[in-house]
């Protein structure tokens, strides 16, 4: 295996790096936070938001869209919206009054999960509401709660494994004008979506003895692999890495390795390596840096890109996308349904905002993604209306309002 590791030290940041001539970690750091420095906000927005190479674009455009090409306002696209529950419908709200304000030629068709099993999908969702996202192509979706431990399967996993959202894509950046512990975050995870721990079979051997089972396929592993190089390739991403606990899971995340390293060999213009989760999980908590774009099997992606949010500010800033096959996609916030602040108007619906600009970027509305996206970077960045989860004390009508004051 012709694996291009990248295992080397550097001495000035003992971080791992490629060769001598790419820069290191720390170099590419100063390099961003000097770009910074010059102009935070602009730098930022005109990096992330202004051509079809932004982090935020995951892909080929749905069928429901193409042609369209940028915004002419001419045409009206369909998209499924599920505003979900807990402080779903409360931030679903806020981004359909930021596309009013916007004038997004988006016309939503609203979808409710429902109170009982429907048989055909098995869960909650209904056969109309999947079937809404396969028409359109495209939608956005609010948290949906999963009760723990007991009760009816997750409406997420359903959702993913009936419409073969194969891949989650979570883009993960510094938000210029909210400080943290890091200011130069910039990588993206890239999660297999539809097995691995996730594959719901699980079973009392005997009692006290309960046996979960974890499902990792070559088919479904390559296309994760491929999506993630492809990804990199088409962002002008310079590393991959795939992350595992193949030193104990020999087989299934075995597997998962080797797919990774047989789609390596096609991409000879990317640095691919492969770090185990947990000291993956130290790499990142010391310096997210040293990371590029990070693929990995269904609950490490979920653990980590949660601890990816934790390095930019919280849940409440992390968008995602769930892409299918041709080009079909469902964009959603990374965090959950919050009940500890549901119907109090303290959710903070910037991730659901940012997730809407994948959406646009993804629907080649490009214009319009960055209207959005540099009026939600300029009211964090005015810091007048910011939410309780930012250090401030505006309610989510107001940080709500103040974007759509701010799009121009
Ligand atoms: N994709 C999804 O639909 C999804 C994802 C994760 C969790 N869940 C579900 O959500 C429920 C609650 O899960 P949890 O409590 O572990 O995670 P959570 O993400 O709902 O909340 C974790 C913490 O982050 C805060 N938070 C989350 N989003 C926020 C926002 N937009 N603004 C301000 N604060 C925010 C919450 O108040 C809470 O303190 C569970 O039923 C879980 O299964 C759903």
């Amino acid at each position: 295996m012709a694996m291009r590791s990248l295992l080397r030290r550097c001495g000035d940041c003992s971080s791992r790096r490629q060769s001598s001539s790419s820069a290191c970690a720390t170099q590419l750091a100063r390099a961003f936070h000097s770009a910074l420095a010059s102009s935070p906000a602009a730098d930022y927005q005109s990096s992330v938001t202004s051509s079809s190479s932004s982090a935020f674009d995951v892909g080929s455009v749905p069928s429901n869209a193409r042609g369209l090409g940028t915004c002419s306002g001419e045409k009206t696209i369909t998209a499924t919206l599920f505003p979900g529950d807990g402080i779903g419908p409360e931030i679903a709200k806020s981004v359909k009054e930021v596309f009013k304000q916007a004038q997004i030629p988006i016309e939503w068709e609203e979808h409710y999960v429902g109170s009982t099993v429907d048989p055909r999908t098995g869960s909650f969702v209904t056969y109309e509401s999947m079937e809404s996202v396969r028409r359109n192509g495209i939608g956005l979706k609010g948290p949906m709660t999963t009760p723990i431990g007991k009760g009816h399967k997750s409406l997420n996993l359903a959702l993913r494994k009936e419409l073969g959202l194969y891949a989650n894509v979570r883009p993960c950046l510094s938000i210029p004008g909210y400080k943290t512990r890091y200011d130069n975050v910039d990588l993206v995870t890239i999660r297999e979506n539809t097995e691995g721990e996730y594959s719901g079979l699980e079973h009392q051997v005997v009692k006290g003895v309960v046996e979960s089972i974890k499902i990792i396929t070559r088919q479904a592993s390559s296309r994760v692999a491929e999506y993630a190089f492809h990804y990199a390739e088409t962002h002008g991403r310079k590393r991959v890495s795939a992350i595992h606990k193949a030193n104990i899971m020999k087989k299934t995340d075995g597997l998962f390795l080797q797919c990774c390293r047989e789609v390596a060999e096609k991409y000879p213009n990317i640095v691919y390596e492969e770090v185990i989760i947990d000291n993956c999980m130290m790499m990142l908590v010391k310096n997210p840096a040293l990371f590029d774009v990070l693929v990995m099997p269904n609950l490490y992606g979920d653990i980590i890109s949660d601890l990816c949010a934790g390095l930019i500010g919280g849940l409440g800033l992390t968008p995602s996308g769930n892409i299918g096959e041709n080009g079909l996609a469902l964009m959603e916030a990374v965090h959950g349904t919050a009940p500890d602040i549901a119907g109090k108007n303290m959710a903070n619906p910037t991730a659901l905002l940012l997730s809407s600009v994948m959406m646009l970027q993804h629907l080649g509305l490009h214009d319009k993604a960055e209207t959005i996206h540099k009026a939600i970077l300029k009211t964090i960045e005015e810091g007048k209306y910011l939410t309780g989860d930012l250090g401030g004390s505006a309610g989510t009508t107001e940080f709500t309002k103040a974007v759509c004051h701010n799009v121009q």
